[in-house]
């Protein structure tokens, strides 16, 4: 059903949906439709990145996108993955501690990683020299990049990653936004979460900051109709069948609703399946039945995460209120907003 939906989309039908030259801005002070920049401008440049959010930024993205992990001796960094062997060379620096979360090295042992060059191999499209040896980023310094251009303002979209490793970062991030003035600009910071006790924890550390938790078919989330288990091998399979699993039923997705008002956010973000299938396809939240169901709650809707104008033209004709986006330039141009130069152009000024 959805693929025929999809592949009746006229040329036509392509085209943005949505002129505006800005976003419009909601009563959470978040814009709407959001451009969230999903780890920086990760397609163009190594995820969580000096270059990854410079670029976003310059793109003129709402929101910089990261997830946040804690160093061994405290100190708040934007890192993804549990482990760090799929964007580091951790394996050569410290190989003993390969498959070690995070959590368990210094900043100073993080600071140490090359967290570029894995990229290069990765995309040779894409690759550039001065992508060696970028570093892991601190909370600090990636508000220091949002901060770096009077013209160029964007907030901050922080998920709490893995929570349970972590306890009391709740706490931690409310106090370094605090110490940087961000808790006092409506809208700048949003936290988001798939964690129902990260989110209550942070609703008691930051009442007043918009925040969503994130939705997932899946262990630790939604309750799928089908009780089977993911047994392919490749990211295809793996693409496969997420888009085949759906919610056990229209109330256990209402359930996630209730939870996410009960917890205190403003919205919740969606997994969606991408057209064309992928490392980061996952279930399909977006079905316009599920917006509705958000939107009668009160809840924004910012699905996750699409870098396709088919997929942005889709999530946008279901009524969902912002996207988060590796290609933060494509989404902006989709939308009509302007964008000084190309990607490349950017990269290039940035000294890329
Ligand atoms: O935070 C929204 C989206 O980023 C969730 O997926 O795995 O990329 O953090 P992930
Ligand atoms: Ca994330």
């Amino acid at each position: 059903m959805r693929n025929c939906f999809m592949h009746s989309l006229t040329l036509a039908a392509l085209l943005p949906v949505v002129t505006l030259a800005s976003a419009a801005v909601s009563s959470h002070g978040i814009p709407n439709p959001a451009v969230i920049a999903h780890r920086g401008a990760s397609y163009d440049a190594p995820e969580s990145t000096l270059p990854a959010y410079l670029l976003a930024r310059e793109i003129g993205a709402d929101y910089l996108e990261m997830d946040l992990q804690r160093t061994r001796d405290g100190v708040l960094v934007a890192v993804h993955d549990d482990v760090l062997t799929r964007t580091s060379n951790v394996a050569e620096r410290f190989p003993e501690r390969q498959g070690s979360p995070v959590s368990a090295f210094t900043l100073a042992e993080l600071k140490s990683l090359d967290v570029g060059s894995w990229f290069n191999r990765a995309y040779p499209e894409r690759a550039r020299a001065a992508y060696r040896n970028l570093r892991i980023l601190t909370l600090d310094e990636v508000i220091d990049i949002a901060e770096g251009n009077p013209e160029r303002r964007p907030g901050l979209y922080i998920e709490t990653k893995q929570p349970a490793q972590f306890p009391g970062i709740e706490e931690d991030l409310k106090q370094r936004l605090a110490a940087r003035g961000w808790l006092e600009q409506p809208g700048r910071v949003v936290l988001q979460t798939f964690d129902r006790h990260s989110l209550e924890l942070l609703h008691q550390a930051m009442p007043q900051t918009p925040k969503i938790l994130l939705l997932w078919v899946g262990k630790g989330g939604i309750e799928p109709a089908s009780g089977r288990s993911f047994a392919g091998t490749t990211d295809d399979d793996k693409a496969a069948f997420y888009a085949q699993q759906q919610p056990k039923d229209h109330a256990e997705f209402e359930r996630w609703l209730d939870y996410a008002k009960a917890g205190g956010a403003i919205g919740t973000g969606p997994s969606a399946t991408r057209n064309a299938l992928g490392e980061q396809s996952y279930a399909d939240l977006i079905q316009p039945w599920m917006i509705e169901d958000n939107h009668a709650r009160g809840l924004l809707v910012h699905a996750y995460t699409l870098d396709d104008a088919v997929d942005f033209e889709r999530a946008m004709k279901a009524g969902v209120d912002g996207i988060f986006t590796n290609r933060a330039g494509e989404l902006m141009r989709f939308y009509g907003r302007p964008v000084a130069q190309s990607e490349g152009q950017l990269l290039r000024t940035l000294g890329y």
